[in-house]
């Protein structure tokens, strides 16, 4: 198959372009600032630029992971988080309704307020606590209301990609290789981990169902910030030398306010029987052996 892929420098096309390239598709890998030599510069906010990419290379799939993912970003600046997250999948959305490609567009547990105590399954009503959250939400509602080929699978907190991870994890192991004998870490946000590379493991077992709809996919087992990073440390062989110290959000505060729970469950693949993903655990200990020794 030949795939559009919009967001490829990122951390879950890291993973996602290689898996999709070992099983012989076509990929048309594309970013707003190519991260290889094999990445073409495509903005998404450039609906012009994306209707003629597509006219020239005739995707029979896009595979939108294109995003702003910098919560406090989006927060501060909610122009550039809607142009991007919203208007950029409006964007790609138009161009498949025109062409009738099939859509796969990425979206977030950051749709939800965090007040179940249970994890989050599709059939919650979304009602996000950010401005990243609801930019992303309303590409979801767009891609729902123009295409009926289109697959939404929302993920969670992303780790993968190593030296290119912008998010929690990899701040955990920067601090440590600086040198950190304490972190100090948020215990009262709840949430479920999704390893770039299971993600893309497990993708196209979905895709290829050709059941389109909405799915969540996240890695099994849910946790807080803090339970995380005494993790990284066990798993770096640092316990007792790094120590971790629970504390309350309230002692961080951030520009965008967080929900209390972004834990999700993949109700819809467990009903299907196709729910492989792994114990994040078991993800995090094989992502930090693999990676820790590395410059
Ligand atoms: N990261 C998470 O924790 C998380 C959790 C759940 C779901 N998701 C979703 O998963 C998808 C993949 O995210 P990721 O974790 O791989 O994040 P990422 O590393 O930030 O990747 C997103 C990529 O999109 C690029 N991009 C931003 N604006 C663009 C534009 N206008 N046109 C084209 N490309 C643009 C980014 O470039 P710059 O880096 O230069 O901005 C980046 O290379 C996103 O849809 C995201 O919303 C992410």
């Amino acid at each position: 198959m030949k795939i559009l892929l919009t967001g490829a420098s990122g951390m879950l096309a890291s993973d996602v372009v290689p898996k999709l390239k070992s099983l012989k598709h076509k990929v048309i890998a594309t970013d707003l600032k190519p991260r290889l030599k094999d990445i073409m510069k495509l903005d998404v906010r450039e609906i012009k630029d994306v209707e003629a990419l597509v006219v020239k290379n005739k995707p029979e799939y896009i595979f939108h992971l294109a995003a702003e993912t910098n919560v406090d970003l989006c927060e501060q600046e909610p122009d550039h988080a809607y142009k991007t997250n919203t208007i950029g999948t409006e964007n790609i959305a138009l161009v498949c309704q025109k062409y009738d490609i099939p859509l796969l567009y990425i979206s977030t547990a950051g749709v939800f307020w965090g007040d179940k105590k249970e994890p989050y399954n599709e059939f919650d009503i979304p009602r996000p606590a950010n401005v990243y959250g609801h930019s992303k939400l309303q590409g979801e509602v767009i891609v729902q209301r123009l295409l009926s080929k289109y697959f939404i699978v929302r993920a969670g907190w992303m780790v993968g990609g190593w030296e290119i991870d912008k998010k929690f994890v990899y701040k955990m192991v920067t601090q440590i290789k600086e040198g950190k004998k304490e972190l100090r870490v948020v215990s009262d946000k709840f949430g479920s981990s999704t390893f770039t590379c299971d993600f893309a493991e497990n993708l196209m077992n979905v895709i290829n169902t050709n059941r389109y709809g909405l799915y969540h996919m996240t890695n099994k087992g849910t946790g807080s910030r803090y339970d995380i990073a005494l993790k990284v440390v066990e798993f770096m062989g640092l316990n007792g030398k790094v120590k971790v110290t629970p504390i309350d959000s309230s002692q961080f505060p951030l520009p965008a306010p967080r929900a209390n729970s972004e834990m999700m469950q993949n109700y819809k693949l467990d009903l299907l029987g196709i729910n492989n993903m792994p114990h994040w655990h078991d993800s995090l200990k094989k992502y930090i052996e693999k990676n820790k020794n590395k410059k």
